[in-house]
């Protein structure tokens, strides 16, 4: 059995500039692997927390070089020498190593480089593909290919644009993975036309999708769905729209409303439950993310009830793939959907507990990656071996985005022997 022979750190920059963690596991025979993890623009209060060093002088308190140097100076020590396919156990190492309940000490992107660098080497030394390492790992079934989620335009904190929803996005019929990002591809591109067409900005966002001031969020709908017949497909039929509004970031704590600048709107929970209600009437949406922010337990249940038999209500801030909130969302049936996001909770056993919890509670999974990303694309052969509904990893362009979609499209090829 390979073991663990040395583990190293290195600060890196991710898809906006920021630093972020890579680590190298090398094994006694040779072998080495190494994985990096994403950073976000809108961490949600419920994450484990991620380590940065603060010091001002070095990318504005950015810096990760603190955990670089616990990786070699507490996380090493503690697990060289262990058999590199004991994944489960390396995680209960790097759990017990922080020791708090949200990462405080060593921080949850610190645990999560080794965990995913682990796993890879874990699938290199048993010479298996990645997603075939961590199904057998983690005791799934067959591989499957999720649906891709793409993210045309970008809004929130994702850009600098007046859209107050942090994305919108395409969802194709189940398909091929070749034929469902053509698809998404298409559909991208004929949306830049309309742009044009329209005298509209088509710079993108930080997660490649276009980023244009508009008039209104409708106008952002309506232009997708003018791509789609532009693009020779059928809305509703051959492809379906999704949101999310990011919401959190739009309540207002001392008024409990919800505030959208863009609109000139605001509403409270049940107005905007209603608001939903009425687009879901007027437009083939089926996935409405974050549609409420991320402590609003009560109007969560209201929205689930009042819609979830015609959508995907989904939950990601509300969530921050931690399993004991996914346990009081399925006592609450608040959602019926969730985002898994690794650097949400910082162990690869750690999500895979929180996907299985949400399989066994009829829960869609959506594995997603984050607005500050890398070019690993772990995520894709996560979402393949967990066998995950859907994929959300951007848009149709950048290159720390296509890779993810391009290796989706290599494991299909590698799973269907093309
Ligand atoms: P984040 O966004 O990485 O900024 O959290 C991604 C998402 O919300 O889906
Ligand atoms: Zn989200």
């Amino acid at each position: 059995m390979p073991k663990i022979k040395s583990l190293q750190a290195r600060e890196i920059l991710d898809s906006r500039g920021w630093p972020t963690l890579e680590a190298e596991v090398v094994l006694d025979n040779g072998l080495s692997a190494r994985a990096s993890v994403p950073g976000s623009y809108s961490i949600g209060d419920h994450e484990a927390f991620e380590f940065r060093d603060g010091d001002k002088k070095r990318y504005r308190g950015l810096g990760v070089l603190k955990s670089v140097a616990k990786i070699k100076e507490v996380i090493e020590p503690s697990i060289m020498g262990m058999s590199i396919l004991q994944q489960s156990e390396i995680d209960k190492i790097l759990i017990e190593l922080d020791g708090t309940k949200n990462k405080s000490k060593l921080g949850a992107n610190t645990t999560l480089v080794v965990s995913l660098a682990c796993a890879r080497a874990g699938a290199l030394a048993s010479k298996q593909e990645l997603f075939a390492y961590l199904g057998e790992t983690f005791s799934f079934g067959k591989p499957t290919i999720p649906t891709p989620v793409f993210n045309i335009f970008n809004g929130g904190r994702h850009a600098d644009t007046n859209l107050d929803f942090e994305e919108f996005l395409i969802i194709p019929k189940k398909a091929s993975a070749s034929e469902m990002i053509r698809q998404g591809a298409d559909i991208f591109h004929a949306l830049g036309d309309e742009l044009k067409q329209a005298g509209y900005d088509t710079d993108t966002g930080a997660e490649g999708g276009y980023a244009p001031d508009l008039d209104s969020s409708i106008e952002a709908i309506e232009l997708i769905l003018a791509a789609t017949i532009r693009a020779g497909y059928n809305p509703g039929q051959d492809l379906w729209l999704g949101v999310d509004i990011g919401s959190s970031i739009l309540f207002e704590e001392s008024s409990k409303r919800y505030i959208f600048p863009l609109d000139n709107a605001y509403f409270t929970a049940d107005n905007l439950i209603g608001l939903y209600d009425s687009w879901f009437k007027k437009y083939p949406i089926i996935y409405l993310e974050d549609g409420l922010a991320q402590d609003d337990w009560d109007k969560w249940r209201d929205l689930t009830t009042e819609l979830g038999d015609k959508v995907m209500v989904v939950g990601d801030d509300l969530f921050a793939t931690n399993s004991n909130r996914l346990r009081k969302g399925i006592q609450e049936k608040a959602a019926n959907s969730l985002v898994i996001k690794p650097s949400q909770i910082g162990t690869l056993t750690e999500t895979v507990e929180c996907i299985k919890l949400a399989d066994k509670h009829n829960y869609r999974v959506i594995i997603s990656h984050r607005s500050g990303e890398t070019n690993d694309s772990f995520i894709v052969d996560l979402a393949v071996a967990t066998r995950a509904d859907y994929l959300k990893a951007g848009s149709l362009s950048r290159g720390e985005r296509v890779v993810k979609y391009n290796r989706l499209m290599e494991i299909d090829n590698i799973i269907y022997k093309k």
